[in-house]
């Protein structure tokens, strides 16, 4: 298990959108690749971690919004949102943009689509907190930050607010 280095706002991997996962191929890789995401993002008290953030183009993410305080970890490959319904904008941050937050606009209920970690397709309602973290993820593998939704005067706001927390970014 290893605690990995997460990529930053600028960097080119996190803007370029990833490619499905071909699960047999991914498969004797996927164990030790799901500890180190989890681990990392564990350590980064995040509550999603899509693999650009560790540097591959791939179509995966690990997400735990820890309902009720419990863990319940989701891994999703090839996910996909096949349905939304209703408008939310709440506080978004990103482990890739550290020291910004910013409301976000988003769909309030989506449907997602995806395979577990075993290669077992199945889908999900979500809402809330868990909604946002699903379209933040498939943002992420589409080469979208969350500050990329962002109105645009808001916009210019956060990368001003960048270049002066770039300088203590790791
Ligand atoms: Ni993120």
């Amino acid at each position: 298990m290893a605690i990995l280095r997460i990529t930053k706002h600028g960097e080119p991997v996190l803007k370029k959108p990833s490619a499905s996962v071909v699960y047999e191929a991914l498969r004797p890789e996927l164990p030790r690749l799901l500890k180190d995401m989890w681990a990392t993002m564990y350590a980064a008290k995040g509550v999603g971690l899509a693999a650009p953030q560790i540097g591959l183009n791939l179509r995966l993410s690990v997400v735990d919004v820890r309902p009720e305080g419990k863990a319940q970890r989701l891994v999703l490959i090839n996910p996909e949102i096949v349905s939304r319904e209703g408008v939310m904008a709440e506080e978004e941050g990103c482990l890739s943009v550290p020291g910004v937050f910013a409301r976000v606009k988003r769909c309030a209920r989506v449907r997602l689509r995806a395979l577990d970690a075993r290669g077992e397709p199945f889908e999900m309602e979500a809402a809330g907190l868990l909604a946002k973290a699903f379209q933040h993820e498939v943002d992420h593998l589409d080469g979208k930050l969350f500050i990329d939704r962002l109105p645009f005067t808001e916009k210019l706001r956060v990368l001003s607010l960048i270049k002066d927390l770039r300088r203590d970014w790791t």
